[in-house]
C-alpha cells in the first residue's frame, strides 16, 4: 500500500496512512515522509505498535540524530531513558510520576509554552518524533502552530524590519517566563544562550518562517524589555487559533514535527496520573546564526 496522507484541519497538518514504521522504510518511503514535512510540518501516524527501538531506527532512517545530554534537571544517573530520547514524561527513573513540587517536574513544565525543539542549542533541531507510550485519562494535547503562516502574515513594514535580526535563546529565559529561576552557578552556564536568527529560510521550499521560542529572551542590540515585548507581540500573532493544530493524543500516535517550521506546547492534565512521551530528534544542519565571541 502507498503512503498516503490526508491534511487535518490547518493546512500544515497531515495523518499519514500505509506505513509501518516498525519495519524498515524504503527509500521511496523515506523520500515521501520528507516531502511530507516539506509541504505539511506536521505529520500524524497513528496506531504504531513500535518498540524505542523501532522508533529509533525510523528516526535514523530519516538522519542523524540528536542526544539529550545536559538539557533537563535530570541528573545523569536519575535518567529514565537512554540519551538517544528525550524523556518528555512526568515519570521519574523508576516509572513514578514526578512529586508536584519535584525540580525536574517543574523545569519540564516549561514545555507549556510555545517553543521549538532544542533552540537553545547552537545547531537547534531539525525534526522531532514523539511517540504516546502512555497518556493521562484527560487534557495533555500538543498544540503545533504553523510559522510559515505566522511570518505570511506579518504587516510588509514587519517583514523588512525583522529579516535580520538574531534573537538569544536560552531555557533560563522560558523558566522565568514561569517563576522558575532557582538554578545554580553549572546550571547557568550550562544554560548560557545561544544566538538564532529570527526569520528561517527553509531550504528546500525557500519558504520564510519565524523563528521563536519563549526560550528567546532578547534581540542582540536591543534594549531587553523592548525585544521582550516585541517578541512576546509576535509569539501571539504566530498562535493565533488560525495557525493552529490541536493533537489529542492516543496510545500508540506518533506525531513528527519540523521545528524549523512550527512551535508547539503541551498543554495541561491531571498531575497525579503518568503521561509518557519519548521524543527522538533529528538533528539541524547547523547553526542559524554566528554566535558570540566566547
Ligand atoms: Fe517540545
Amino acid at each position: 500500500m502507498p503512503i498516503t496522507m490526508r491534511q487535518v484541519g490547518p493546512c500544515f497538518a497531515a495523518e499519514v496512512e500505509g506505513v509501518d514504521l516498525g519495519k524498515p522504510l524504503s527509500r521511496d518511503e523515506i523520500d515521501a515522509v520528507h516531502a511530507g514535512m516539506d509541504r505539511y510540518a506536521v505529520l500524524v501516524f497513528h496506531d504504531q505498535k513500535i518498540t524505542d527501538e523501532q522508533q529509533l531506527a525510523f528516526t535514523l532512517s530519516l538522519g542523524g540524530i540528536e542526544h539529550s545530554i545536559g538539557t533537563s534537571l535530570r541528573a545523569p544517573d536519575e535518567y529514565r531513558l537512554p540519551t538517544t530520547f528525550a524523556d518528555v514524561s512526568n515519570l521519574d527513573k523508576d516509572n513514578k510520576v514526578f512529586a508536584r513540587d519535584d525540580r525536574p517536574r517543574l523545569f519540564g513544565l516549561g514545555n507549556r509554552l510555545w517553543h521549538s525543539d532544542s533552540s537553545f542549542k547552537v545547531t537547534p533541531a531539525k525534526y522531532s518524533l514523539l511517540r504516546a507510550v502512555s497518556i493521562p485519562s484527560k487534557g495533555g494535547n500538543t498544540e503545533y502552530a504553523d510559522m510559515r503562516a505566522g511570518y505570511d502574515t506579518l504587516d510588509e513594514e514587519t517583514k523588512p524590519e525583522i529579516e535580520e535580526l538574531v534573537c538569544e535563546h536560552s531555557q533560563l529565559y522560558s523558566r522565568a517566563i514561569l517563576g522558575f529561576t532557582d538554578f545554580t552557578e553549572e546550571e547557568r552556564l550550562r544554560f548560557k544562550p545561544v544566538r538564532q536568527c529570527l526569520v528561517r529560510t527553509h531550504p528546500v521550499t525557500k519558504r520564510k518562517s519565524l523563528y521563536l521560542a519563549s526560550h528567546a529572551g532578547g534581540i542582540v542590540g536591543w534594549p531587553v524589555p523592548e525585544a521582550r515585548a516585541f517578541l512576546r507581540d509576535l509569539i501571539e500573532h504566530a498562535t493565533q487559533r488560525q495557525f493552529v493544530y490541536a493533537h489529542k493524543w492516543a496510545v500508540n500516535d506518533l506525531v513528527m514535527w519540523d521545528n524549523r517550521q512550527t512551535m508547539h506546547r503541551a498543554r495541561p492534565f491531571p498531575a497525579n496520573e503518568p503521561r509518557d512521551m519519548r521524543r527522538t530528534t533529528l538533528a539541524g544542519d547547523g547553526p542559524t546564526a554566528t554566535q558570540a565571541a566566547a
